[in-house]
């Protein structure tokens, strides 16, 4: 079968997780991703919550399946022409350093560009434009200026950030999308262009819906979904909302039987509009389907608190599990809070592929989430994470370089 990105070639200058998330990606749709790492060392995350002595980490060998490793000294001059035949021969060069590294090592866009007009360059940075766009940025600084911080977490605590990945595996889906969008528009015009997310834009993006409920406060003063109606006062800047639901259906995580020995027992649960009367009748409470007090959305919403208790006086009674059998008869919107190891677990999300086992030949058999968007005609395959420089001489064989060329490199430390 062929895939997507069949005959795109990238140039993957990425480290850590933002970039090589992207690049990962695009090799999922078929694209030929040459990753290019220090001689030595290679990518941080190599080395980085090792597992297993001098093994890759899973750290790197979940964000870079499907790529090719070349070694290579891009600031000493014979491994910069190396690095221009590849920008000559890819289509599109990702990086991710800390601003002005690429100019730096001489590769400026417009030297880029003259080596090859049609490359497409993309970057993750930090911050775009402004007064932080020369800062080094990691993930839980994207998600404290980009407005997530801010808003998780409750009430009465500290701003507290979460563990998915929205500041890097955030960044790299925009950027894949960018990446892409580029390619299509290159089809036209016949010329590259730069690509650029900033992890805080990113971050912002996915915050869409506080930038909206800022605009709500700033209008009524009041956020009646927020668990802070009624009894509490608003501030200027839209409060941490504990576990209420972001949309117009007012939702919480309620305990489920077992709660007290295990973490993880409790359900989200949505009283959504259409089906109150459903909600009323599993958990016993039918006079609520006509009382005035709780008949409607509007009325429901000075007491959420307290329906929320009684609805898990209910849930308590029930395994997470039980009571999403229960509930989804009815098309009450709920979800189990899954732990990881239960996810790692789940034979449906095995078949699917978006939790795949890979045979590593330093680690042996891991798993690793697969690609998360399915195309009917560009099946996935994940394949394992290179080792580092594994794919040196190959490359640059490719290239044109001889094995005396390659072999005088390697002796001059170029590779
Ligand atoms: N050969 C020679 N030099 C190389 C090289 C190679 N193959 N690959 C990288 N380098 C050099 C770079 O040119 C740079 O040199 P310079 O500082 O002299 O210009 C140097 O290695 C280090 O790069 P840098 O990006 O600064 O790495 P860092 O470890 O100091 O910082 C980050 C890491 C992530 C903080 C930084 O890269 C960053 O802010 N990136 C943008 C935002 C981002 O993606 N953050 C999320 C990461 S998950």
């Amino acid at each position: 079968m062929s895939k997507a990105l069949d005959g795109v070639r990238i140039l993957d200058f990425t480290h850590v997780q933002s970039g090589p998330t992207c690049t990962q990606l695009l090799g999922w749709f078929g694209a030929d991703v040459i990753k290019v790492e220090r001689a030595g060392e290679g990518d941080a995350t190599r080395g980085q919550l090792r597992d297993i002595p001098d093994v890759d980490s899973l750290y790197f060998t979940m964000l870079n399946h499907n790529k090719r490793s070349i070694t290579l000294d891009t600031k000493n001059p014979k491994g910069k022409a190396v690095l221009e035949t590849l920008i000559k021969e890819c289509d599109v060069l990702v990086e991710n350093f800390a601003p002005g590294a690429l100019d730096r090592m001489g590769f400026t866009w417009e030297r880029i560009q003259e080596l090859n007009p049609r490359m497409i360059v993309a970057s993750v940075k930090g911050f775009g434009p402004g007064p932080y766009e020369d800062c080094k940025v990691y993930e839980n600084v994207a998600q404290c200026a980009g407005g997530a911080a801010s808003t998780t977490g409750f009430d009465d605590g500290p701003p507290l950030v979460t563990g998915a990945q929205i500041g890097d595996s955030g960044t790299g889906l925009h950027l894949a999308l960018g990446i892409v969008a580029a390619l299509y528009q290159r089809n036209t015009t016949g010329r590259g262009q730069k690509v650029m997310a900033a992890m805080q834009d990113a971050v912002i993006n996915l915050c869409r819906v506080k930038l909206r409920d800022q605009q709500r406060l700033d209008r009524t003063q009041v956020l009646k979904e927020y668990p802070q109606y009624p009894d509490s006062e608003f501030g200027q800047a839209v409060p941490r909302a504990g576990n209420a639901s972001g949309g117009g259906q007012p939702g919480w995580i309620l305990k489920c039987k077992g709660w007290e020995t295990d973490p993880n027992s409790y359900i989200y649960f949505i009283t959504q509009a259409p089906v109150w009367g459903a909600i009323c009748k599993v958990i016993g409470q039918e006079d609520w389907i006509t009382d005035p007090l709780y008949a409607t959305p509007a009325a429901r919403l000075p007491h959420l608190k307290s329906i929320f208790e009684r609805i898990e006086q209910w849930t308590m009674t029930k395994t997470k599990f039980e009571a999403m059998d229960i509930l989804n008869k009815f098309d009450i919107p709920c979800g189990p809070i899954l732990s990881m190891k239960e996810i790692a677990d789940e034979p449906s999300l095995r078949a699917t592929g978006t939790i795949v086992e890979v045979d590593h030949p330093k680690r042996g058999k891991y798993l690793t989430v697969g690609n998360p968007i399915k195309l009917s005609d560009s099946e996935t395959e994940v394949t394992r994470s290179p080792l580092l420089g594994e794919h040196t001489d190959e490359v640059l064989g490719q290239l044109g370089y001889s094995p005396k060329d390659i072999a005088d490199l390697r002796a001059e430390k170029v590779i």
